[in-house]
């Protein structure tokens, strides 16, 4: 269980549509995840990364021009995801997707983040559009690559960057993280599934995102066309409140438990782990 004591209130007209609803889509953003400790991309940044935001970093030029510091950035980040464990909101998410599932229903999740933190709490992820920071590839070949988990302390940044591994196939590429980065295009197929659970869905929730990257932005409002309802939740007004139906102005951790619980009427069960572990257990490591 968690503590909502503290979380703002939910509106009415917004209990009516949860309750009401059948498909679900979610679309969530760095937010979801910015209470388990992963910092969004317009926070500052400390260390060997002072001088540059994770725009600057989140590159194809970046790579080329200095591939070590921006190995080593997805890397310590890579590290940091797997420190942490998912918190309330991603939790809520996931018993709301079970509560749906058993009765027929969906709840459907496309996500802009590149960490696990929705599959850890036991929910499973339609799309994940901007790719994942454990998968790799060869910049050069695009040959998928393994890395050994890295072994940087999370919680600090590392004193120095190390060169990214040459690739094992073509023997002349560099290993990159199988992330979506500026400029570049994002996997058809997650983006195509995403926009199939906008457009079918009767409610869709946009969690924790600035909404100023396209094109996954845009994905939401393919629920306008339809009429169907958009409620936003996040702390601070985005680019995409104007749009929204409803505006949730808090933490996604605080407010997703609350409405979820509203729901389904069932306290959360804090869960780890996509086999339904007590996170008060253990953390689990990946
Ligand atoms: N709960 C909900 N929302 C929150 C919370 C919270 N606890 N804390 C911060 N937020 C909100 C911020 O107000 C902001 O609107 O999360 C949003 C984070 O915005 P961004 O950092 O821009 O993250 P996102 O929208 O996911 O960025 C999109 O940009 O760099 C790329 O590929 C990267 O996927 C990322 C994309």
């Amino acid at each position: 269980m968690c503590d909502q004591s503290d979380a703002p209130p939910i509106p009415d007209d917004v209990l009516t549509l949860a309750r009401a609803a059948r498909h679900v889509a979610v679309f969530s953003g760095a937010g979801i995840s910015a209470e388990s400790g992963v910092p969004t991309f317009r926070e500052v940044q400390t260390g060997l990364w002072e001088r540059f935001s994770a725009q600057d970093l989140a590159t194809p030029e970046a790579f080329e021009s200095d591939p070590a510091l921006v190995h080593t950035w997805y890397r310590w980040r890579a590290a940091l995801i797997q420190q942490v464990s998912p918190n309330p909101g991603h939790q809520a998410l996931a018993q709301w997707q079970r509560q749906l599932g058993g009765a027929g229903g969906r709840l459907s999740i496309a996500t802009q983040n590149v960490d696990d933190l929705h599959e850890r709490a036991g929910a499973e992820v339609l799309a994940h559009l901007h790719g994942s920071i454990t998968a790799h590839r060869c910049a050069e070949c695009d040959a998928p690559a393994e890395l050994a988990a890295p072994q940087y302390d999370g919680a600090a940044a590392p004193a120095e960057p190390v060169d990214p591994p040459l690739c094992e196939v073509c023997e002349e590429g560099l290993i990159r993280p199988g992330v979506v980065w500026f400029g570049e295009p994002l996997p058809m197929e997650a983006f195509d599934a995403a926009a199939d659970a906008m457009r079918a869905a009767d409610l869709i929730l946009v969690v924790g995102t600035s909404g100023l990257v396209q094109p996954a932005a845009s994905l939401p409002l393919l629920g306008m066309e339809r009429g169907t309802p958009l409620i936003e939740i996040n702390p601070e007004p985005t680019e995409l409140s104007d749009a929204m139906h409803h505006r949730l102005r808090g933490p996604a951790g605080k407010l997703l438990p609350v409405l979820v619980q509203a729901v389904t009427g069932e306290a959360l069960h804090a869960m780890d782990g996509s086999d339904g572990t007590d996170d008060s257990v253990e953390r689990r490591a990946r």
